[in-house]
C-alpha cells in the first residue's frame, strides 16, 4: 500500500488555525508550532488551504503570484521551515492548487486585459457581447449572476465561474496548461508530496459556448447557478486530458514509497467522478457522505451510498471518504455532538483514505456569524440576489479560529480574531478535550490508531445490516462496524462472538457474545473472535 492510501488527510485552513504574528489571522508559522498536535492526532498528510499572495477576495482561492507566499501567511522561508518540520515527523504535506482561474490582480490578467493584441490575452476567456448586447451567453456564477464581467477598456466580456475578481483561465490554451505545470513543478522541487486540486471538474468549458438549458429544479429563490443545467460547464471531455498531463508532472516527481498525488474536487453523482480515477486523478474526492449521507442519516441510506461507491469502483481505484470542509456546515451542527462521533466512527472504518477537516475533532460547532462580520464573498454576493443562497449562512461559521485552550482568545491570537470563536470556546478546546478521557478529541484518536489495523485498512466491505436504526458491516474477516443512528437502544446478533475494542463512548472495551447491545447513539467496532 501507500502512503496516501493508509494515510488520514487533515485539512488545514491556515487563517483559523494559529496566529504567531499578532494580526488576528493564522500563519505558516503557526501551523509548524502546531505540528506536534497534528502528528500526536495519527493524521499522515496535511493539506492546506491557499497561502499563496491573493489580495484576498475569496481569502486566497484568488491567487496572484501562484510562487509566493501572502505576507499574511508569511515567507518562503517559513514555508520550507514547516515542510522540512513536518517531513522531519513523517507528515506528507499536500497544497491546494487553484487552476481554474487567477486573481484579476495577477499579472498575466492585469496584461490579459490590457489589450486584445496582447501576447496573454488568449490565456483567459474572451467574448464578444451577445448580438443584441449583453454577455455572451447564460452561463451563471456559483457566486451569483452571470459569469460574464465587461471589460470597458477592450469591449469584451471575460469568463469567471467565481467572483469577477477570479477570471478563469483559458485551458484550451497549451501555454496556459504548461504555466499550471511550471507552478507544479516549483512546489514539487520544493518537497511537497501532492496537492489538491480546486475545482478540477471545471476546467474546460463548450468550446462553442453554447447557452445552458434551464433546469426543471429551479424555483425563485434558488441561487442563479441552479437556473441551468451544466452540460457545457461541467465535466467536459476534455477535462481528462488535463488531468492525465498533470498526473504526468506528479509522476516526473514520484519514486517508488515517494509517489506524489493528486486529489481533485470534483461535485458530481458518483457515476461520473469515478471517471476521474482512469484519467490518473489519484483520490476524486468522494463527496457522497456530505451531499446524500449526512441528509439522510439512515442506515439504508448509507449503506446503499457506501454499496453504490464500492460497485464503481475497479481494484485499481483506491476509495476515499469526506464529512467536512471550509465549503461546507459543521459536522458537528449536521447531527449534533453525538452522532458525530458515529459519523467518525463510519468515516475511520470505512475502506479508503479519509480526509478531515480541522477542528471537527473538537465537533466544533457551526458559529453564527454577526451580519456585520460576515466575510464570505459568496454570501455577500448572494444576499443580495436570492433569498435562499446555497449556504444560507455562507461559509464563515465552518472557518472560524482553532480553540486551543482556554486563555484569551483560545490561544489562537493575541488579536481580536478574523472570524468569532465558538462561544464555548473557553470549556470546547484542544487543552480541555486532551484532559478528558471521553472527549470526541480522544475518540478521534482512537479510531485514527485503530484504523492502522491491516484488514480496517484494506480488508473487504460488506454491509452486515441496515435497518432497524443499525448500520452494521464487516471489514474483512475479523472486523464488524456496529453504529446505532438513533437515540434509542438497539441490539444486534452477531455472527460469532467476539470483542468491542472501541465505543464512541469510550468507556468499554469487553468481551460480546451472540447479541451486541449498543446503547442510543453508540457506535462499536468489533474485533470477532
Ligand atoms: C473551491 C473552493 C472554494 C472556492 C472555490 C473557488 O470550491 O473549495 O472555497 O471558493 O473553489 O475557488
Amino acid at each position: 500500500m501507500s502512503w496516501w492510501q493508509e494515510a488520514v488527510i487533515y485539512q488545514v485552513y491556515p487563517r483559523s488555525f494559529q496566529d504567531t504574528d499578532g494580526d488576528g489571522i493564522g500563519d505558516l508559522e503557526g501551523i509548524r508550532r502546531r505540528l506536534p498536535y497534528l502528528k500526536s492526532l495519527g493524521v499522515g498528510a496535511l493539506w492546506l488551504s491557499p497561502f499563496y499572495r491573493s489580495p484576498m477576495r475569496d481569502f486566497g482561492y484568488d491567487v496572484a503570484d501562484y510562487c509566493q507566499v501572502d505576507p499574511t501567511f508569511g515567507t518562503l522561508e517559513d514555508f520550507d521551515r514547516l515542510l522540512r518540520e513536518a517531513h522531519a515527523l513523517g507528515l506528507k504535506v499536500l497544497l491546494d492548487l487553484v487552476p481554474n482561474h487567477t486573481s484579476d490582480q495577477h499579472p498575466w490578467f492585469l496584461e490579459s486585459r490590457s489589450s486584445r493584441e496582447n501576447p496573454k490575452r488568449d490565456w483567459y476567456i474572451w467574448r464578444d457581447p451577445a448580438p443584441q448586447g449583453g454577455p455572451p451567453n447564460n452561463w451563471q456564477s456559483f457566486f451569483g449572476g452571470p459569469a460574464w464581467t465587461l471589460d470597458e477598456g477592450t469591449g469584451q466580456y471575460y469568463l469567471h465561474l467565481f467572483l469577477p475578481e477570479q477570471p478563469d483561465l483559458n485551458w484550451q490554451n497549451p501555454e496556459v496548461r504548461e504555466a499550471i505545470q511550471e507552478v507544479m513543478r516549483f512546489w514539487l522541487k520544493r518537497g511537497v508530496d501532492g496537492f489538491r486540486v480546486d475545482v478540477l471538474w471545471l476546467l474546460a468549458k463548450d468550446p462553442l459556448f453554447r447557452d445552458e438549458p434551464g433546469s426543471p429544479h429551479w424555483r425563485p429563490g434558488l441561487p442563479d447557478r441552479a437556473r441551468h443545467e451544466h452540460p457545457f460547464t461541467e465535466d467536459q471531455p476534455e477535462t481528462y486530458a488535463y488531468v492525465r498531463e498533470m498526473r504526468q508532472v506528479l509522476d516526473a516527481f514520484s519514486e517508488p514509497g515517494r509517489e506524489r498525488v493528486m486529489v481533485g474536487e470534483i461535485y458530481l453523482p458518483l457515476s461520473r467522478l469515478v471517471r476521474y480515477y482512469r484519467a490518473g486523478c489519484h483520490l476524486p474526492f468522494n463527496f457522497s457522505l456530505i451531499t446524500e449521507g449526512l441528509p439522510d442519516w439512515r442506515p439504508e441510506n448509507l449503506a446503499r451510498l457506501v454499496e453504490a461507491y464500492e460497485g464503481l469502483l475497479t481494484r485499481w481505484d483506491w476509495p476515499n471518504w469526506v464529512l467536512g470542509n471550509h465549503d461546507q456546515p459543521r459536522l458537528a451542527s449536521r447531527l449534533g455532538e453525538a452522532q458525530a462521533r458515529v459519523a467518525a466512527t463510519l468515516l475511520f472504518t470505512l475502506r479508503g483514505t479519509p480526509t478531515w477537516y480541522y477542528g471537527d475533532e473538537l465537533a466544533l460547532p457551526g458559529v453564527e456569524i454577526p451580519p456585520e462580520r460576515v466575510q464570505d464573498p459568496a454570501l455577500r454576493r448572494q444576499r443580495d440576489r436570492a433569498p435562499t443562497p446555497l449556504l444560507p449562512l455562507g461559509r464563515d461559521p465552518s472557518r472560524t479560529p482553532m480553540p486551543w485552550d482556554a486563555s484569551p482568545r483560545a490561544g489562537f491570537s493575541t488579536a481580536e480574531p478574523w472570524l468569532p470563536l465558538n462561544p464555548d470556546w473557553p470549556t470546547r478546546n484542544v487543552a480541555a478535550q486532551e484532559q478528558d478521557p471521553r472527549s470526541m478529541l480522544q475518540l478521534v484518536r482512537r479510531l485514527i490508531a485503530l484504523r492502522k489495523e491491516p484488514e480496517l485498512l484494506h480488508g473487504a466491505y460488506r454491509t452486515y445490516r441496515a435497518a432497524g436504526g443499525v448500520y452494521a458491516y464487516l471489514r474483512g474477516e475479523g472486523w464488524l462496524v456496529a453504529l446505532n443512528l438513533t437515540d434509542r437502544a438497539q441490539a444486534l446478533d452477531l455472527p460469532r462472538k467476539g470483542r468491542v475494542v472501541l465505543s464512541t463512548h469510550l468507556d468499554r472495551e469487553e468481551g460480546v457474545g451472540e447479541t451486541l447491545a449498543l446503547r442510543p447513539d453508540e457506535g462499536a467496532v468489533v474485533r470477532l473472535g
